[in-house]
Formats: structure tokens, C-alpha cells, sequence
């Protein structure tokens, strides 16, 4: 027996494809300004204009009315580390040193379950509290920091995909597998969690300096394997980071044909920053499938680089948006496509709003091959959305005031909000941060 519906009555904005570079959305969205989202049971029922949709519901169907807000997919957050939470905003250094003072000390800690299960818990809800629904997540090398994020996660019902760090060398001996160890701990939390719920299991090495050729063959086997598991992996960060891998693995053509020749460029398989590569590279990628997360907050806050947006999507690559935290410094997806357009705004290019957040919503789904579930607002998708307040701070509610088009205000929400606009975070139907407005038990 199914339970009755809910419709959620606001402005109601998704995308069914890639906008690309134009001005001008065209098909490539929906926008229902006095829409409705009906839900049921955890699923979108039906999304429509409020008029069209009202005879279909039953006298049963209760409506929270959500006034002029606008109603967004939940945000994809396509990389981002968990166990990094504590040391986010630490001053002063680039990748390699701050891996070693700020990133590999506070990983450390997370030997300790318990010590995991209470970041995994604040970590979450701060997903929770800026929007974000689904997210792919770093744990550490420790298996215990992968329970706690996998059992949190299910007991927020969330959208999780996660992996233990796989390094077996040029790391704190503190920090280190081998790889027999790492591909025994792997499979047990792959048998243990992958595809329980809404969960799923990544493949992680945390990148090619880290792991011998021995825990790279790992990597590839255990992906082998099992069906459906992902891949996570830094990729071409800073120039420090490429001259080191060069020296590593001086035979092969690129630092992204290191991963090639171990098996690892695929669907499902994504590659955090990905700045420093070359044509060849995007063509390889995109026809391997594999996908890169673009993480413009934490490149700029750690001077990496400008990550080259329209090459990447002109050449067929997909591309998410990923927070980066403890590199990238908010959890915040609209701070961070606001930093996103800057690094394309470098490049000479422009990022729309449309484009922005079709790659905050659905674009990072299809990067990790999920559109099927989450990132639109399509029929049959869970029912993972936001509420977006135009009102937020007097500076949001001003602005908006000055506004004359949609396009105008998305793009004012990209470049001025922050979770303060997140007035209501929706998983599976369930309200998991904010507010809702009491129900009214008929269609108005
Ligand atoms: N490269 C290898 N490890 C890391 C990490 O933890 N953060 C970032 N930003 N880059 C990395
Ligand atoms: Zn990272």
C-alpha cells in the first residue's frame, strides 16, 4: 500500500539536459513558476504547473505551500572529504605541503570510531544544511572512518558514495597499507555496504604517488570485480604534484595515462581538479567515460590552478562540481559555483547560471552515471530537493528586488547565497534541514 501524495507549491526550476554555453537555456530546462512537485512515497510523483497538475490530485493530497521560493534539485557534490572537516581553512600553504601539515594529521584520528561517527554525523548535516543530497566522499585509510560515514549516511537515508583511502607508500608510515591490506579491507567494506540502501562503495587511491604499481593492479582488481562500484582519485592538481608524478612514472605519456594503464579510467570513475592535462587527455577521458570534478574553491584557495571548464565539456568529458572540503573552504554548492565562475570568467569564458547549476544538479549525476535516481526533478527520481529563499539576507532580498529575470536571479543567488539560503533541504521525501510550512490537507 502506497501512502498518500504530497505536493510541495513553489517555483519550481530542473534541468533535462546540458544548457551548454549559450545564453539561452532552451530545452534544456524546466521552469514551472506556480509549479508544483508532487511526491510519494520517498519518489516525484509528477512536477508541473500548479493549474495543469490540480485536477490529477485526490481531495487527499496535502500541498506545503512554498510560496514564490524556488524548488531545485538537491545538490551532487562529486568530491569531497569528510575526515577533513576539522582543518578546513588552514593557513598558508600549496598541495603538498598542506597534505603533510594540516591534511595527513588530521586524518590520523580517525582510527578511532568513535572519533569518525561524530565528524561523519556534523559532516553530514552540514551537507544537509547547504543543499546537498548525494555526494562522493573521501574517508580515510582506516576502515572504521568508513563505517561511520556509511552508517550515519543510512541513518540519514542520504545518497552516499564513499571509499577507503588506498596508500601504500610516500605517505606517514601511520597512514599507510599495503596492498594486500588495502585490498582485503576494501572487499569487506565493499561486501559490507555497497549497494545497502542508498549507499555505494569508491574505489579510492588517494592518487598515483601515493600507491605503488602493486596497489594500482589492486585497484583495477577490485574494480574488476565488483559490478557497479566506483572509482575515486585526484588528478593533475598543481604543478609540484605533476613534476613528482612524472619522476614516479616516467614511462608513461601523462599523469592521466598513469591510471589509464592500471585500468582505471571507466564510468563511475572520477578525477578530482583534473587542471593540468592536455587535449589528448579530455579525448581519452571522455571516451574512457570516467569523469572530472571540478573543485574551483579549493583550487584557488591552494593556488593550484584554473581548471579549463569549457575545454573539458567541448571535448565530451563529463563534469561535476565538487566542494573539496578540507582544500576547498565551504560545503557551500552556491559559494562554490561562485567561485567556479571566476576560474571560468580567468579562462575568458563565462559560466551561466543555467550551466552552473545544471552542473551542481543533474551534470554531477550524470558524472557518476545516477541520473536515473537523483539530480532532476523528473518522475520516478527520488525526492531529494531544496528550497531556495530569495529573501535570505537583506542583500540577497535587495538584489532580488532589482531583478527583472529569471536568469538575473539565479545568478544572483549562484554569486551572493550560502547556506543561509537553503530555507529547506528535502531526502527522499522527508524534510532533513529547515523549515516547512504546515500542511494544508487540499489543493487550494
Ligand atoms: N591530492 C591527494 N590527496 C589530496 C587531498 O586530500 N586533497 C586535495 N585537494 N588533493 C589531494
Ligand atoms: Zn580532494
Amino acid at each position: 500500500m502506497s501512502n498518500d501524495p504530497i505536493a510541495y507549491h513553489g517555483a519550481i526550476l530542473h534541468f533535462v539536459d546540458d544548457p551548454g554555453s549559450r545564453r539561452d537555456p532552451g530545452r534544456a530546462m524546466e521552469f514551472y513558476p506556480d509549479g508544483l512537485l508532487v511526491v510519494r512515497d520517498g519518489r516525484i510523483e509528477s512536477i508541473g504547473d500548479r493549474r495543469a497538475l490540480k485536477p490529477w490530485l485526490t481531495v487527499d493530497t496535502a500541498v506545503v505551500d512554498y510560496g514564490e521560493q524556488l524548488i531545485l534539485p538537491g545538490f551532487v557534490d562529486t568530491h569531497v572529504h569528510y575526515a577533513q572537516t576539522d582543518i578546513i581553512a588552514s593557513y598558508g600553504t600549496e598541495l603538498l605541503d598542506w597534505l603533510e601539515r594540516f591534511a595527513f594529521p588530521a586524518e590520523r584520528a580517525f582510527t578511532s570510531g568513535i572519533h569518525s561517527r561524530e565528524v561523519a554525523d556534523f559532516f553530514l548535516k552540514e551537507l544537509l544544511r547547504n543543499g546537498t543530497t548525494t555526494a562522493m566522499v573521501f574517508a580515510t585509510v582506516h576502515r572504521e572512518s568508513v563505517d561511520a560515514i556509511f552508517a550515519a549516511a543510512q541513518a540519514a537515508r542520504m545518497r552516499i558514495i564513499a571509499g577507503k583511502i588506498m596508500m601504500d607508500r610516500h605517505c606517514p608510515e601511520w597512514l599507510r597499507d599495503t596492498p594486500e591490506s588495502s585490498y582485503e579491507d576494501a572487499k569487506a567494506l565493499i561486501e559490507r555496504w555497497h549497494g545497502k540502501d542508498r549507499l555505494a562503495y569508491a574505489i579510492t587511491p588517494r592518487f598515483a604517488p601515493t600507491s605503488s604499481e602493486a596497489q594500482l593492479d589492486v585497484c583495477r582488481r577490485l574494480a574488476d570485480e565488483h559490478s557497479g562500484v566506483f572509482i575515486q582519485s585526484h588528478l593533475a592538481e598543481n604543478h609540484a604534484e605533476v613534476a613528482w608524478m612524472k619522476e614516479l612514472f616516467p614511462s608513461s605519456r601523462s599523469y592521466l595515462d598513469v591510471y589509464d594503464r592500471f585500468g582505471l579510467l571507466r564510468p563511475r570513475a572520477v578525477y578530482a581538479h583534473s587542471i593540468h592535462i592536455d587535449e589528448a587527455d579530455r579525448a581519452r577521458m571522455a571516451a574512457s567515460g570516467a569523469a572530472a570534478s571540478f573543485c574551483p574553491t579549493s583550487n584557488l584557495f591552494l593556488g593550484s590552478g584554473l581548471f579549463d571548464f569549457g575545454a573539458a565539456r567541448d571535448a565530451g568529458v563529463h563534469v561535476g562540481i565538487g566542494t573539496d572540503v578540507g582544500g576547498g573552504i565551504s560545503f557551500s554548492m552556491l559559494r562554490t559555483l561562485a567561485e567556479g565562475y571566476k576560474v571560468v570568467k580567468l579562462a575568458g569564458n563565462t559560466l551561466s547560471p543555467w550551466r552552473a547549476l545544471y552542473t551542481a544538479t543533474l551534470g554531477g549525476a550524470r558524472a557518476l552515471g545516477l541520473e536515473a535516481n537523483v539530480g532532476s526533478l523528473a518522475p520516478g527520481r527520488d525526492a531529494d530537493f531544496i528550497v531556495l529563499d530569495p529573501n535570505a539576507t537583506p542583500l540577497i532580498e535587495r538584489r532580488m528586488a532589482h531583478a527583472t529575470t529569471l536568469e538575473e536571479k539565479l545568478f544572483a543567488m549562484m554569486m551572493l547565497g550560502d547556506d543561509r539560503a537553503i530555507a529547506a533541504t528535502y531526502v527522499m521525501g522527508e524534510c532533513a534541514h529547515g523549515l516547512v510550512p504546515e500542511a494544508i490537507p487540499r489543493v487550494g
